[in-house]
């Protein structure tokens, strides 16, 4: 028998600290090396900061692919992007998020992110929570705003919350690709196969965190294509307040990114915006995405 690797349980803790930032939302972590062994406690730890705080930073994190991928998948299993052409070789658990171009093909998804969204919200199982962390940053820009929707939720007006709860929205990967793609000609044209798989889902207008039960708006601008069971031009206005209401600067906290940042969000409680690189200047990071629950 070979020898068996230092288990989780008896490594030893690491001894971080849980920072929270002065915003809405988000923590820094600091102290844990998330290459080292995390040991049950730790990751105890870790989790119930990730509720309470809905955005946990790790900085400097000097990861390989595989150790990003371990991490992740410690709170549940990986998504495979439908965008195949952006997978890291040999780790398709990996989206490359860039807008670097090599030999004039893009190595990454450059327009991730462009409008407000929850990742893979179009899907019946959306994402629990993504993990990005950077490997190439621009000098200027390439920011990412994470706006809390358990705080939207509980702004609004009894009236306004007693009228949404009972409704469902239609999301769709499809609502905005041909918009990107003509803005964007390096994006992939979508195969039949692709297509087949993001046919649009149907989803509660307001989930239920399931771990921490505290209700958040679930529309987006980028995914949410119509209210099922109202007239269009209802569906769109409501839709449309719902949009600016949920994104309010009180709501937002925006990380500026340093070089080797590990970015863990909650898809379940936040949405999350891409505020745009200039052109000429390189972005990369990598992306995975833990699969979650069935909202409700
Ligand atoms: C994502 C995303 C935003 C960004 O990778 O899911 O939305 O700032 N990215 O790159
Ligand atoms: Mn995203």
């Amino acid at each position: 028998m070979t020898a068996a690797p230092i288990s989780e349980v008896d490594a030893p803790s690491q001894h971080f600290e849980v920072h929270p930032f002065d915003a809405p939302v988000g923590a820094e972590v600091v102290g844990l090396d998330i290459s080292k062994p995390i040991n049950t406690e730790d990751f105890a730890r870790i989790h119930r900061a990730h509720l309470a705080h809905h955005v946990l930073v790790f900085r400097d994190q000097q990861i390989t692919p595989q150790e990003h991928i371990d991490f992740s998948r410690r709170f549940g299993p990986l998504e495979i992007h439908v965008l195949h052409q952006f997978q890291l070789k040999n780790h398709p658990e990996i989206l490359i998020v860039s807008n670097i171009k090599e030999n004039g093909e893009p190595i990454g998804l450059g327009d991730a992110g462009v409008y407000w969204h929850s990742d893979i919200s179009y899907k019946p199982n959306p994402s629990l929570g993504s993990l990005l962390h950077a490997q190439e940053l621009p000098s200027e820009g390439g920011d990412t705003l994470f706006a809390d929707q358990h705080l939207a939720w509980e702004s609004l007006s009894p009236e306004l919350q007693q009228r949404i709860l009972p409704l469902k929205a239609e999301h769709s990967y499809l609502a905005k690709y041909e918009e990107l793609r003509a803005k964007n000609p390096w994006r992939p044209k979508l195969s039949q196969a692709q297509i087949d798989q993001v046919a649009p889902a149907v989803q509660p207008v307001v989930r239920t965190h399931p771990e921490t039960g505290r209700k958040a708006l679930f529309v987006s601008e980028h995914f949410t294509t119509r209210i099922v069971d109202l007239p269009q031009d209802e569906s769109d206005a409501l839709l449309a307040e719902l949009f600016a209401h949920s994104v309010k600067p009180e709501f937002v906290y925006r990380h500026k990114w340093a070089l080797h940042d590990l970015v863990f969000w909650d898809n379940r409680s936040l949405m999350h915006l891409a505020a745009g690189t200039p052109d000429h200047l390189r972005r990369r990071l990598n992306r995975t995405t833990i699969v979650g629950g069935t909202p409700f």
